[in-house]
């Protein structure tokens, strides 16, 4: 048997018993085969198919125009590179305006995306369709903090979460999603004690980006940390190039660090 075959393939139970044993869940951002095969192959546990595609493949100013469409085609070649990380594909803007546009919109993901796992954004205000989508059996992951699919409604891309009614809000929509049945949650931009109430407040996988080595895991966008981002790296990214030179080596440098929790530091957190 090849060495490759033995990899047991992650599942959304396998990042909650990580969770569980303390083990960093190491997240990374794919759009196609080939980057998805190198993350793979590095140890990445979970891919996603971020809706950032609209800004780092397309060129665009915000994740807004990204359709359907593109996240299935994007979802399905991404699968096509991946042995062992679960395939987490983002929901596009107004593709979850209620439950059971949410369900038909998460339904194309899984058929056509082959994703095994859909992410939205929101908290309280997507319940409805989070209880619905999660009633079909598909596995959902929220996005609370910044939330870019609404960076108009938030006057930009900020952190959020710095005043302690706001704090709350997002630790409440945290339990609601995991009462609601989410598997995850992702969470932007925070200040990296909120993250650490948010992750010991559930029992479900939090993810950050932005949020604080305290998190259960750490995503970001794989261009920014591969030094290809268009314009000015955020603060809570981390050039892994410098220290490799090359793609694959900076992959695993970044799986190494979040494995032993020296990513992020706190010059990349708020
Ligand atoms: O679209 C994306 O890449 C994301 C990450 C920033 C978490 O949602």
């Amino acid at each position: 048997m090849s060495q490759q075959s033995t990899r047991k393939h992650v599942t959304n139970t396998e990042l909650l018993a990580m969770k569980e044993r303390g083990e960093k869940i190491v997240s990374l951002t794919a759009y196609d085969a080939s980057f998805a095969h190198v993350l793979d192959n590095a140890g990445v546990d979970m891919i996603l198919v971020g809706d950032s595609l609209g800004m780092v493949i397309q060129g665009q100013t915000s994740t807004i125009p990204v359709t359907i469409e593109e996240m299935a085609y994007h979802s399905k070649i991404v699968s096509r590179g991946i042995e062992r990380a679960l395939l987490v594909t983002d929901m596009p803007f107004m593709s979850y305006p209620d439950p059971h546009s949410a369900v038909e919109n998460a339904a194309i993901l899984m058929q056509q995306g082959h994703a095994e796992m859909v992410k939205l954004e929101g908290g309280q205000n997507v319940l409805d369709s989070v209880e619905h989508i999660v009633s079909q059996g598909i596995p959902i992951c929220g996005h609370l903090g910044l939330l870019p699919q609404s960076v108009n409604q938030l006057g930009g891309y900020k952190v959020q979460g710095k005043e302690e009614a706001q704090a709350n809000i997002i630790i409440e929509d945290a339990k609601c999603l995991e009462q609601a049945g989410a598997s995850a949650i992702v969470v932007e931009c925070i200040p990296s004690e909120l993250a650490r109430k948010i992750t010991q407040a559930v029992s479900i996988p939090i993810i950050g980006i932005g949020a604080g080595v305290d998190c259960d895991g750490q995503v970001l966008v794989s261009y920014d940390m591969l030094d290809i981002t268009f314009g000015k790296r955020p603060k809570f990214s981390k050039n892994f190039m410098l220290e490799t030179g090359n793609i694959s080596g900076a992959v695993s440098a970044y799986v190494n660090a979040v494995k032993n929790k020296t990513f992020p530091a706190s010059e990349h957190s708020f």
